[in-house]
């Protein structure tokens, strides 16, 4: 008997110690294995840091680690944040002037166009009037924000969620919301392009209904036009103001001003921006990274093919190619995917997780 308890009391001290050995291998097991993937992780970033072009770059490698990195956690640094932050504050100062108000401008005073230099416009009494009194936020004052981009990467996201639950959130070109699952449905600025306006609706005078109705979705958003970048856009987004106004919709109609989009470019030509003019994407993304605390940022994927290399549309609602001849979009990614390296923002590319960030 005395044998007996004496045997089991040995097998299960050895039991004990081989689960425990086991265990223990499997946590260090899991050690090495996390250790080892932030090593990767942090030489992925470093080395995304460090690129200065695009150009030769193989798309399906870089898109193999783009793929990787959106593995890694993604974490605020705010050293990073507050560094770009201020850089762009003092070049830039979008909390003033990313738009053309009564604060930052006076009656008389001309505006010197950012794309044609030569190409002046006097505020005057009728043009003063159509402004608003100041930029609705001032410089931080805005916690979570959302830029959503027009690329084909969103179709299929379900990313809908996750963007409406930012505070603010930023569209481009009249971006149709009713793939709210994918892109969801808040809206609290949007743009639309002179170019957009003349071929798409024509007689805004007599007909103003079209552009009344495709607005009525986006809610009490300020719509933004680039009226002072080139001499043909002026005349439509005024027309867009009187029609609106007219109509009496809920947004308000306001201008980019030109200073703000000089300095910006100016801004990042010194970081390594060469293309002839930055996308509107990339102008926003800037805005955002200076007056919200959190930039996240969807939609913005320059190539026509996913993480998983399957093939995508130009944009998340139709196929209609680009113009490549004004922007250089590979490289302003670049510059954004460096910007979610450091911490700075967070950009998402392919499905978004059901579970927000908090
Ligand atoms: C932020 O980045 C800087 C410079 O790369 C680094 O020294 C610092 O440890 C980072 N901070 C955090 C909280 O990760
Ligand atoms: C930005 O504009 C605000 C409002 O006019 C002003 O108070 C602030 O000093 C400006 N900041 C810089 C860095 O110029
Ligand atoms: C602007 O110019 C007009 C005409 O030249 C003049 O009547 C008006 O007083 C000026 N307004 C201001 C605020 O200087
Ligand atoms: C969504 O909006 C776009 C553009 O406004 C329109 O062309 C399309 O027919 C709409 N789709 C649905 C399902 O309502
Ligand atoms: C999204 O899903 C639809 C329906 O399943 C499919 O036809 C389409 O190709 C998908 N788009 C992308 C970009 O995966």
């Amino acid at each position: 008997m005395r044998y007996l308890i004496l045997f089991i009391l040995v097998c299960s001290g050895t039991l004990l110690s081989i689960t425990l050995i086991d265990n223990y291998q499997h946590q260090r097991d899991g050690f090495l294995d996390s250790v080892q993937k932030r090593l990767q992780c942090r030489r992925l970033r470093e080395k995304l840091v460090t690129m200065t072009t695009m150009k030769k770059v193989d798309i399906a490698l870089f898109s193999q680690e783009v793929r990787e990195l959106m593995n890694c956690p993604w974490r605020l640094n705010l050293t990073h944040r507050e560094l770009h932050r201020t850089e762009l504050w003092s070049c830039c100062n979008a909390s003033d002037r990313l738009m053309v108000t009564r604060q930052n401008t006076n009656q008389n005073q001309s505006l010197t166009y950012d794309a044609e230099k030569w190409r002046k416009r006097k505020v005057d009494q009728a043009l003063w009037e159509m402004l608003p009194q100041t930029v609705p936020w001032s410089k931080g004052s805005l916690s979570r924000c959302a830029v959503v981009g027009s690329g084909g990467i969103l179709q299929n996201s379900s990313c809908g969620a996750e963007i409406d639950n930012a505070d603010y959130v930023i569209r481009f070109n009249l971006a149709p919301i009713n793939k709210s699952y994918d892109v969801g449905v808040k809206t609290d600025l949007i743009t639309a392009n002179p170019s957009q306006i003349n071929k798409g609706y024509p007689d805004l005078q007599r007909n103003p209904g079209p552009l009344v109705e495709v607005m009525s979705v986006y809610g009490h958003a300020h719509l933004l036009l680039h009226a002072f970048s080139f001499g043909f856009g002026t005349s439509p987004c005024f027309k867009v103001y009187h029609a609106l106004r007219k109509a009496c919709t809920q947004q308000k109609v306001v201008f980019f001003h030109p200073d703000y989009l000089l300095k910006l470019d100016k801004f990042w030509r010194r970081r390594g921006q060469r293309a002839p003019r930055l996308s509107t994407g990339m102008m926003l993304a800037s805005t955002a990274l200076e007056i919200c605390e959190q930039v996240h940022l969807y939609g913005f994927w320059p190539f026509p093919l996913d993480l998983s290399q399957n093939t995508l549309p130009h944009h998340y609602y139709d196929n209609v190619g680009p113009s490549h001849f004004m922007h250089a979009m590979p490289e302003e990614f670049l510059l954004l995917l460096q910007l979610h390296s450091q911490g700075a923002l967070q950009l998402h590319v392919g499905p978004c997780t059901l579970t927000p960030t908090p």
